[in-house]
């Protein structure tokens, strides 16, 4: 049995349908990349399997159990076994350490000084404890961002476009930290719509085109230079050049 199973899954917001008879399965310890152009209904994949919203239809079985039909408080505690990443890190008027320990706060684990500076050490920001989160760079907010979701040891980290703000370099830090989490066991979900990153980290992939998923597979069914792949999303979508 897969970690997660979805099933015929369809939402609606109004009139439109963002996504549209879902069905996907993501083997635990295994990274899922979530390939589309913008728009596709990526975000709101994510935001289904963190239970943060609830589908027009349709289901998805976390360690086969349906968490579509769970109470708001059941919810909750399934939220406590995932940690998502948002595409622009939120970083709290506080320091970095206090940032990365928030984590654990709201999911009143022990607040343990240890784990949290052994985290900072994975992300490769020790020494930057009691700097000011928000004067950081974009890279290394998103580090932290990282780091606030690792230091809970979810089972499955869902991670929404974490390197398309920032420059290469930083980009490539962030992929080296994802590739050891994966390595490490961790489920991983990465929307993304660089095919780079998606070839280096996942196992499987699954194209999103309009709310529907038009093709899975593993990444070396996706070679592709960038020529092509602007040439491949062109034909999937012929308004995403990006
Ligand atoms: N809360 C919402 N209400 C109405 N429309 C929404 C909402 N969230 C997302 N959408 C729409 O759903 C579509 C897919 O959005 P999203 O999941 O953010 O795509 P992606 O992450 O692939 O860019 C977009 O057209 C977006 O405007
Ligand atoms: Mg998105």
């Amino acid at each position: 049995m897969a970690l997660i199973e979805i099933k015929g899954l369809y939402k609606s917001f109004g009139k439109s349908e963002i996504l549209n008879d879902i069905n996907l399965d993501m083997e635990e310890g295994k990274v899922m990349a979530l390939i589309g152009p913008t728009g596709s209904g990526k975000t709101t994949l994510l935001r289904h399997i963190d239970t943060l919203d609830q589908p027009t239809r349709g289901s998805i079985f976390f360690h086969g159990e349906d968490i579509c039909r769970l109470s708001s408080k059941e919810k909750f505690l399934v939220r406590r076994r995932m940690a998502m990443v948002f595409q622009k890190p939120v970083m709290f008027n506080r320091s970095v350490y206090e940032n990365v320990s928030y984590g654990l706060k709201v999911r009143s684990k022990e607040n343990s000084r240890d784990d949290v500076l052994h985290t900072l050490d994975e992300v490769g920001l020790t020494g930057y404890e009691s700097r000011s989160a928000t004067t950081l760079s974009g890279g290394e907010m998103q580090r932290i961002a990282l780091a606030r979701a690792m230091v809970i040891k979810p089972e499955v980290l869902l991670l929404d476009e974490p390197t398309a703000n920032l420059d290469q370099k930083s980009a490539s830090a962030i992929d080296d930290l994802i590739e050891r989490l994966a390595h490490g066991g961790t489920t991983v979900i990465i929307a993304s719509h660089n095919m780079t990153e998606c070839r280096r980290l996942a196992n499987r992939f699954a194209i999103l085109v309009n709310g529907k998923i038009t093709r899975t597979g593993r990444p070396n069914d996706i070679q592709l230079d960038r020529g092509q792949y602007i040439g491949f999303l062109e034909s999937i979508d012929p308004s995403d050049k990006t």
